[in-house]
Protein backbone atom coordinates (compact mmCIF):
# COMPACT_ATOMS: atom_id res chain seq x y z
CA UNK A 1 0.00 0.00 0.00
CA UNK A 2 1.28 3.63 -0.28
CA UNK A 3 2.99 5.38 2.35
CA UNK A 4 1.30 8.32 3.86
CA UNK A 5 4.19 11.17 4.39
CA UNK A 6 5.90 12.26 6.88
CA UNK A 7 5.72 16.01 7.73
CA UNK A 8 8.51 16.63 9.41
CA UNK A 9 11.41 17.73 7.01
CA UNK A 10 13.86 15.02 5.46
CA UNK A 11 17.86 14.84 5.70
CA UNK A 12 19.32 16.35 2.78
CA UNK A 13 22.56 14.96 1.64
CA UNK A 14 25.86 15.96 2.63
CA UNK A 15 27.70 14.86 0.09
CA UNK A 16 25.77 17.16 -2.50
CA UNK A 17 26.74 20.71 -1.95
CA UNK A 18 23.99 23.00 -3.17
CA UNK A 19 24.12 24.17 -7.04
CA UNK A 20 26.21 20.74 -7.93
CA UNK A 21 27.20 21.37 -11.24
CA UNK A 22 26.71 17.93 -12.15
CA UNK A 23 22.73 18.35 -11.91
CA UNK A 24 20.76 20.30 -14.74
CA UNK A 25 18.33 22.56 -13.92
CA UNK A 26 14.63 21.48 -13.70
CA UNK A 27 13.04 22.72 -17.09
CA UNK A 28 9.53 21.04 -16.19
CA UNK A 29 7.45 21.36 -13.63
CA UNK A 30 3.84 20.06 -12.88
CA UNK A 31 1.58 21.97 -11.11
CA UNK A 32 -1.09 19.71 -9.32
CA UNK A 33 -3.41 21.92 -7.79
CA UNK A 34 -6.09 19.84 -6.38
CA UNK A 35 -6.37 16.28 -5.97
CA UNK A 36 -10.22 17.30 -6.02
CA UNK A 37 -12.36 16.12 -9.52
CA UNK A 38 -15.79 15.79 -10.25
CA UNK A 39 -15.07 12.11 -12.52
CA UNK A 40 -13.54 8.94 -11.05
CA UNK A 41 -12.20 7.23 -13.84
CA UNK A 42 -10.45 3.54 -12.24
CA UNK A 43 -7.22 4.16 -14.23
CA UNK A 44 -6.17 7.79 -12.29
CA UNK A 45 -2.69 8.30 -11.44
CA UNK A 46 -2.78 9.81 -8.43
CA UNK A 47 -2.25 8.27 -5.07
CA UNK A 48 -4.56 6.05 -3.56
CA UNK A 49 -4.47 7.79 0.03
CA UNK A 50 -5.22 11.22 -1.96
CA UNK A 51 -8.59 11.91 0.63
CA UNK A 52 -5.79 12.12 3.34
CA UNK A 53 -3.63 15.08 1.78
CA UNK A 54 -3.17 18.17 4.01
CA UNK A 55 -4.98 21.26 3.29
CA UNK A 56 -3.59 22.75 -0.49
CA UNK A 57 -1.39 25.21 -0.78
CA UNK A 58 -2.91 29.06 -1.08
CA UNK A 59 -3.22 31.01 -4.17
CA UNK A 60 0.10 32.78 -2.55
CA UNK A 61 1.81 30.03 -2.20
CA UNK A 62 1.70 28.96 -5.43
CA UNK A 63 2.82 31.91 -6.64
CA UNK A 64 5.41 31.54 -5.00
CA UNK A 65 5.92 28.12 -6.37
CA UNK A 66 6.30 29.75 -9.89
CA UNK A 67 8.97 32.63 -8.88
CA UNK A 68 11.29 29.89 -7.32
CA UNK A 69 10.67 26.87 -10.30
CA UNK A 70 11.47 29.85 -12.80
CA UNK A 71 14.47 31.64 -10.88
CA UNK A 72 16.34 28.09 -11.26
CA UNK A 73 15.18 28.06 -15.34
CA UNK A 74 12.09 25.61 -15.59
CA UNK A 75 10.70 27.03 -18.41
CA UNK A 76 7.41 24.62 -19.30
CA UNK A 77 4.53 24.24 -17.14
CA UNK A 78 1.95 22.20 -17.12
CA UNK A 79 -1.44 22.95 -14.76
CA UNK A 80 -3.21 19.19 -13.79
CA UNK A 81 -4.92 17.64 -10.80
CA UNK A 82 -7.50 16.19 -10.15
CA UNK A 83 -9.39 18.70 -11.79
CA UNK A 84 -7.45 21.94 -12.22
CA UNK A 85 -10.65 23.90 -12.82
CA UNK A 86 -12.21 23.39 -9.48
CA UNK A 87 -9.58 25.73 -8.26
CA UNK A 88 -11.14 29.26 -9.11
CA UNK A 89 -7.68 30.68 -8.96
CA UNK A 90 -6.45 28.72 -11.73
CA UNK A 91 -6.83 32.41 -14.19
CA UNK A 92 -4.38 34.57 -11.56
CA UNK A 93 -2.27 31.42 -11.38
CA UNK A 94 -1.92 31.12 -15.69
CA UNK A 95 -1.75 35.01 -15.70
CA UNK A 96 1.59 34.84 -13.19
CA UNK A 97 2.93 31.36 -15.20
CA UNK A 98 2.86 33.70 -18.40
CA UNK A 99 4.21 37.17 -16.40
CA UNK A 100 7.04 34.78 -15.54
CA UNK A 101 8.27 33.59 -18.92
CA UNK A 102 6.43 30.02 -18.75
CA UNK A 103 5.11 27.93 -21.72
CA UNK A 104 1.35 26.75 -19.93
CA UNK A 105 -0.28 23.75 -20.45
CA UNK A 106 -3.79 23.05 -18.72
CA UNK A 107 -4.62 19.49 -18.68
CA UNK A 108 -7.80 18.97 -18.21
CA UNK A 109 -10.96 16.69 -18.22
CA UNK A 110 -13.20 19.99 -19.39
CA UNK A 111 -15.21 19.78 -16.64
CA UNK A 112 -15.51 23.02 -15.40
CA UNK A 113 -14.71 24.80 -18.34
CA UNK A 114 -17.34 27.36 -20.39
CA UNK A 115 -16.73 29.65 -23.31
CA UNK A 116 -16.46 32.57 -20.82
CA UNK A 117 -13.79 30.65 -19.14
CA UNK A 118 -11.71 29.69 -22.20
CA UNK A 119 -11.70 33.44 -22.89
CA UNK A 120 -10.65 34.24 -19.52
CA UNK A 121 -7.50 32.03 -19.70
CA UNK A 122 -6.30 32.66 -23.13
CA UNK A 123 -6.84 36.60 -21.95
CA UNK A 124 -4.51 35.55 -19.04
CA UNK A 125 -2.18 34.03 -21.93
CA UNK A 126 -2.63 30.34 -21.53
CA UNK A 127 -0.82 28.70 -24.03
CA UNK A 128 -2.43 25.31 -24.33
CA UNK A 129 -5.23 22.86 -23.47
CA UNK A 130 -5.25 19.79 -23.44
CA UNK A 131 -8.91 17.45 -23.04
CA UNK A 132 -9.14 14.01 -22.51
CA UNK A 133 -11.77 11.68 -23.67
CA UNK A 134 -12.90 8.59 -22.21
CA UNK A 135 -14.09 6.53 -25.41
CA UNK A 136 -16.02 7.13 -28.59
CA UNK A 137 -19.10 6.65 -26.61
CA UNK A 138 -21.41 8.19 -23.88
CA UNK A 139 -22.43 4.69 -22.53
CA UNK A 140 -18.87 3.64 -22.08
CA UNK A 141 -17.53 7.23 -21.34
CA UNK A 142 -20.24 7.06 -19.06
CA UNK A 143 -19.34 3.96 -17.20
CA UNK A 144 -15.38 5.03 -16.63
CA UNK A 145 -16.05 8.22 -15.42
CA UNK A 146 -18.71 7.46 -13.44
CA UNK A 147 -20.55 10.49 -15.24
CA UNK A 148 -23.15 10.32 -17.55
CA UNK A 149 -22.97 14.21 -18.81
CA UNK A 150 -19.05 13.96 -19.32
CA UNK A 151 -19.02 13.29 -22.65
CA UNK A 152 -21.23 15.63 -24.53
CA UNK A 153 -19.54 18.10 -22.29
CA UNK A 154 -16.00 17.23 -23.30
CA UNK A 155 -17.31 17.26 -26.47
CA UNK A 156 -18.73 20.49 -26.30
CA UNK A 157 -15.97 22.06 -24.62
CA UNK A 158 -13.18 20.41 -27.19
CA UNK A 159 -15.23 22.62 -29.94
CA UNK A 160 -14.97 25.64 -27.40
CA UNK A 161 -11.52 25.72 -26.83
CA UNK A 162 -10.84 25.00 -31.25
CA UNK A 163 -13.40 28.02 -31.73
CA UNK A 164 -11.07 30.58 -29.25
CA UNK A 165 -8.16 29.67 -31.56
CA UNK A 166 -6.28 27.16 -29.51
CA UNK A 167 -4.94 23.65 -31.19
CA UNK A 168 -6.86 21.03 -30.20
CA UNK A 169 -4.77 18.22 -28.39
CA UNK A 170 -7.03 15.67 -26.92
CA UNK A 171 -5.66 12.83 -24.84
CA UNK A 172 -7.13 9.08 -24.48
CA UNK A 173 -6.75 6.66 -22.28
CA UNK A 174 -6.51 3.58 -23.62
CA UNK A 175 -7.64 -0.08 -21.41
CA UNK A 176 -8.78 -3.26 -22.48
CA UNK A 177 -12.31 -1.78 -22.34
CA UNK A 178 -11.93 0.93 -24.95
CA UNK A 179 -8.89 0.30 -27.06
CA UNK A 180 -11.41 -2.06 -29.42
CA UNK A 181 -13.26 1.48 -29.82
CA UNK A 182 -9.81 2.95 -31.26
CA UNK A 183 -11.47 3.64 -34.99
CA UNK A 184 -14.52 5.11 -33.69
CA UNK A 185 -12.08 7.21 -31.42
CA UNK A 186 -9.95 8.30 -33.85
CA UNK A 187 -13.28 9.36 -36.42
CA UNK A 188 -14.55 11.02 -33.34
CA UNK A 189 -11.24 13.17 -33.56
CA UNK A 190 -11.16 14.13 -36.49
CA UNK A 191 -14.51 15.17 -36.87
CA UNK A 192 -14.29 17.56 -33.85
CA UNK A 193 -11.12 19.27 -36.02
CA UNK A 194 -8.25 17.63 -33.26
CA UNK A 195 -4.98 19.80 -34.24
CA UNK A 196 -3.21 16.38 -32.40
CA UNK A 197 -4.49 13.35 -30.21
CA UNK A 198 -2.43 10.94 -27.60
CA UNK A 199 -3.45 7.68 -27.94
CA UNK A 200 -2.02 6.81 -24.54
CA UNK A 201 -2.26 3.16 -23.30
CA UNK A 202 -2.99 3.28 -18.90
CA UNK A 203 0.12 3.42 -16.95
CA UNK A 204 -0.07 1.73 -14.05
CA UNK A 205 0.40 3.49 -11.27
CA UNK A 206 -1.86 4.45 -8.85
CA UNK A 207 -5.82 3.46 -9.33
CA UNK A 208 -4.60 1.88 -12.13
CA UNK A 209 -2.34 -0.21 -10.87
CA UNK A 210 -5.20 -1.14 -8.12
CA UNK A 211 -7.02 -1.90 -11.23
CA UNK A 212 -4.40 -3.49 -13.46
CA UNK A 213 -5.79 -6.66 -14.20
CA UNK A 214 -9.18 -5.42 -15.44
CA UNK A 215 -7.23 -2.82 -17.60
CA UNK A 216 -4.12 -4.54 -19.20
CA UNK A 217 -5.31 -5.33 -23.03
CA UNK A 218 -4.21 -8.18 -24.47
CA UNK A 219 -1.28 -8.45 -27.18
CA UNK A 220 -4.10 -8.96 -30.04
CA UNK A 221 -5.82 -5.74 -28.87
CA UNK A 222 -2.89 -4.06 -29.16
CA UNK A 223 -1.64 -5.03 -32.34
CA UNK A 224 -5.18 -4.28 -33.93
CA UNK A 225 -5.17 -0.57 -32.24
CA UNK A 226 -1.24 -0.25 -33.82
CA UNK A 227 -2.74 -1.53 -37.02
CA UNK A 228 -5.92 0.83 -37.09
CA UNK A 229 -3.95 3.94 -36.47
CA UNK A 230 -1.28 3.19 -39.07
CA UNK A 231 -4.34 2.78 -41.22
CA UNK A 232 -5.74 6.41 -40.10
CA UNK A 233 -2.26 8.06 -40.24
CA UNK A 234 -1.84 6.68 -43.80
CA UNK A 235 -5.53 8.27 -44.75
CA UNK A 236 -5.59 11.71 -43.10
CA UNK A 237 -1.71 12.32 -45.16
CA UNK A 238 -3.36 11.05 -48.05
CA UNK A 239 -6.20 13.13 -47.40
CA UNK A 240 -3.63 16.12 -47.01
CA UNK A 241 -5.02 16.64 -43.32
CA UNK A 242 -2.42 17.60 -40.72
CA UNK A 243 -3.90 15.72 -37.50
CA UNK A 244 -0.87 14.00 -35.70
CA UNK A 245 -1.71 10.76 -34.20
CA UNK A 246 0.57 9.71 -31.06
CA UNK A 247 0.15 5.58 -30.11
CA UNK A 248 1.80 4.81 -26.59
CA UNK A 249 2.28 1.38 -26.10
CA UNK A 250 1.95 0.19 -22.43
CA UNK A 251 5.06 -0.73 -20.55
CA UNK A 252 3.72 -3.86 -19.93
CA UNK A 253 4.28 -5.09 -23.64
CA UNK A 254 7.88 -3.22 -24.28
CA UNK A 255 11.31 -5.36 -23.70
CA UNK A 256 12.93 -2.66 -22.52
CA UNK A 257 11.78 -0.02 -19.83
CA UNK A 258 11.23 4.08 -20.39
CA UNK A 259 13.70 6.68 -19.52
CA UNK A 260 11.02 7.43 -17.20
CA UNK A 261 10.67 11.32 -16.62
CA UNK A 262 13.78 11.53 -18.53
CA UNK A 263 15.92 10.21 -15.24
CA UNK A 264 15.21 11.16 -11.96
CA UNK A 265 15.21 14.43 -10.63
CA UNK A 266 16.82 15.28 -14.01
CA UNK A 267 14.71 17.58 -15.58
CA UNK A 268 11.32 17.10 -14.35
CA UNK A 269 9.57 17.83 -10.86
CA UNK A 270 5.74 17.63 -9.94
CA UNK A 271 4.63 20.05 -6.53
CA UNK A 272 1.78 17.88 -5.62
CA UNK A 273 -1.40 20.05 -4.06
CA UNK A 274 -0.38 20.18 -0.73
CA UNK A 275 3.16 21.44 -1.74
CA UNK A 276 5.61 17.91 -1.41
CA UNK A 277 7.59 17.71 -4.23
CA UNK A 278 8.23 15.04 -6.23
CA UNK A 279 10.51 13.73 -9.02
CA UNK A 280 7.06 12.41 -11.04
CA UNK A 281 3.71 12.18 -10.89
CA UNK A 282 3.39 8.44 -8.67
CA UNK A 283 6.56 9.11 -6.61
CA UNK A 284 4.05 9.46 -3.78
CA UNK A 285 3.52 5.85 -3.74
CA UNK A 286 6.80 5.25 -2.64
CA UNK A 287 8.69 4.16 0.75
CA UNK A 288 10.10 7.57 1.09
CA UNK A 289 9.62 10.75 2.52
CA UNK A 290 9.43 14.25 0.47
CA UNK A 291 10.31 17.60 1.25
CA UNK A 292 7.22 20.33 1.01
CA UNK A 293 8.05 23.72 -0.08
CA UNK A 294 6.25 24.35 3.20
CA UNK A 295 8.98 23.35 4.61
CA UNK A 296 11.78 23.53 2.19
CA UNK A 297 12.88 26.18 -0.65
CA UNK A 298 12.58 24.59 -4.82
CA UNK A 299 16.47 24.92 -5.07
CA UNK A 300 17.51 23.24 -1.79
CA UNK A 301 14.53 20.31 -2.55
CA UNK A 302 16.25 19.71 -6.32
CA UNK A 303 19.90 19.73 -5.61
CA UNK A 304 20.34 18.60 -2.05
CA UNK A 305 17.32 16.72 -0.70
CA UNK A 306 18.40 13.16 0.00
CA UNK A 307 14.95 11.90 -2.20
CA UNK A 308 16.07 13.92 -5.21
CA UNK A 309 19.42 12.61 -4.78
CA UNK A 310 18.05 9.18 -4.35
CA UNK A 311 18.28 7.81 -7.44
CA UNK A 312 20.49 10.41 -9.74
CA UNK A 313 23.76 9.04 -11.44
CA UNK A 314 24.47 4.97 -11.80
CA UNK A 315 25.80 4.30 -8.07
CA UNK A 316 22.23 3.37 -6.82
CA UNK A 317 22.12 0.67 -9.51
CA UNK A 318 21.67 -3.09 -8.86
CA UNK A 319 23.13 -5.70 -11.51
CA UNK A 320 22.01 -6.06 -14.29
CA UNK A 321 21.69 -2.47 -14.73
CA UNK A 322 25.16 -1.35 -13.16
CA UNK A 323 26.83 -3.57 -15.98
CA UNK A 324 24.86 -2.70 -19.02
CA UNK A 325 25.42 -0.50 -21.49
CA UNK A 326 22.03 1.02 -21.42
CA UNK A 327 22.23 2.62 -18.38
CA UNK A 328 22.67 6.07 -18.92
CA UNK A 329 19.73 6.00 -21.88
CA UNK A 330 16.67 4.44 -19.56
CA UNK A 331 18.15 4.87 -15.88
CA UNK A 332 17.45 1.05 -15.37
CA UNK A 333 13.61 2.19 -15.61
CA UNK A 334 11.05 3.27 -13.63
CA UNK A 335 11.81 3.68 -9.93
CA UNK A 336 7.80 3.25 -9.21
CA UNK A 337 7.03 0.72 -12.14
CA UNK A 338 10.09 -1.07 -10.03
CA UNK A 339 8.62 -0.93 -6.51
CA UNK A 340 4.85 -1.23 -7.91
CA UNK A 341 5.80 -4.63 -9.04
CA UNK A 342 8.63 -5.99 -6.76
CA UNK A 343 8.39 -4.01 -3.37
CA UNK A 344 12.18 -2.91 -4.00
CA UNK A 345 12.42 0.57 -5.24
CA UNK A 346 16.19 0.22 -5.97
CA UNK A 347 15.41 -3.04 -8.14
CA UNK A 348 15.18 -2.98 -12.26
CA UNK A 349 12.47 -2.08 -13.84
CA UNK A 350 10.77 -5.55 -14.22
CA UNK A 351 9.96 -4.52 -17.80
CA UNK A 352 13.45 -4.68 -18.69
CA UNK A 353 13.74 -8.33 -20.08
CA UNK A 354 17.21 -8.75 -18.64
CA UNK A 355 15.91 -8.05 -15.34
CA UNK A 356 15.76 -11.75 -12.69
CA UNK A 357 11.96 -10.09 -12.11
CA UNK A 358 10.69 -9.91 -15.52
CA UNK A 359 8.44 -12.86 -15.24
CA UNK A 360 6.07 -10.88 -12.85
CA UNK A 361 5.20 -8.90 -16.12
CA UNK A 362 4.45 -11.73 -17.92
CA UNK A 363 2.48 -12.96 -14.85
CA UNK A 364 0.87 -9.80 -14.84
CA UNK A 365 -0.25 -10.46 -18.57
CA UNK A 366 -1.37 -14.23 -17.72
CA UNK A 367 -3.32 -12.81 -14.83
CA UNK A 368 -4.98 -10.11 -16.74
CA UNK A 369 -6.45 -12.10 -19.43
CA UNK A 370 -8.10 -14.35 -16.82
CA UNK A 371 -10.00 -11.64 -15.57
CA UNK A 372 -13.10 -10.98 -16.63
CA UNK A 373 -14.21 -7.87 -14.32
CA UNK A 374 -16.46 -5.91 -16.46
CA UNK A 375 -16.11 -1.39 -16.20
CA UNK A 376 -18.57 -1.48 -13.27
CA UNK A 377 -16.77 -3.61 -11.24
CA UNK A 378 -13.33 -1.99 -11.16
CA UNK A 379 -12.75 0.08 -8.17
CA UNK A 380 -13.74 3.79 -8.99
CA UNK A 381 -11.37 6.53 -8.01
CA UNK A 382 -13.11 8.71 -5.52
CA UNK A 383 -12.66 10.08 -2.16
CA UNK A 384 -14.71 7.23 -0.47
CA UNK A 385 -12.52 4.58 -1.64
CA UNK A 386 -9.20 6.79 -0.96
CA UNK A 387 -10.35 6.48 2.69
CA UNK A 388 -10.16 3.34 2.69
CA UNK A 389 -6.37 3.47 1.71
CA UNK A 390 -5.88 6.41 4.93
CA UNK A 391 -7.16 3.94 7.10
CA UNK A 392 -4.41 1.48 6.01
FE1 LIG B 1 18.07 -0.68 -18.82
FE2 LIG B 1 18.93 -1.99 -16.64
FE3 LIG B 1 17.62 -3.30 -18.55
FE4 LIG B 1 20.09 -2.41 -19.02
S1 LIG B 1 19.49 -3.99 -17.52
S2 LIG B 1 18.35 -2.26 -20.43
S3 LIG B 1 20.08 -0.46 -17.84
S4 LIG B 1 16.80 -1.64 -17.23
FE1 LIG C 1 7.95 7.56 -10.85
FE2 LIG C 1 8.66 6.50 -13.24
S1 LIG C 1 6.66 7.22 -12.56
S2 LIG C 1 9.96 7.11 -11.59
Amino acid sequence: MTKLLSSSPEPSTASHKAFDDTIGAPLWLLAELTYRCPLQCPYCSNPLDFASQQKELSTDEWRDVLHQARAMGAVQMGFSGGEPLVRDDLEELVAEARELGFYTNLITSGLGLDEARILALRDAGLDHIQISLQAADEEMAAALAGSKKAHAKKLAMARAVKAAGYPMVLNVVLHRHNIDQIDKVIALCVELGADAVELANCQLYGWAHLNRAGLLPSRSQLDAAEATTQRWRQQLAAEGKDMRLLFVVPDYYAERPKACMGGWGAIFMTVTPDGTVLPCHSARELPMTFPTVREQPLNSIWYESFSFNRFRGDEWMPSPCRECDERHKDFGGCRCQAYLLTGDETATDPVCDLSPQHGLIEAARAEAAADNRSVAELTPRNKRESQVFCRE
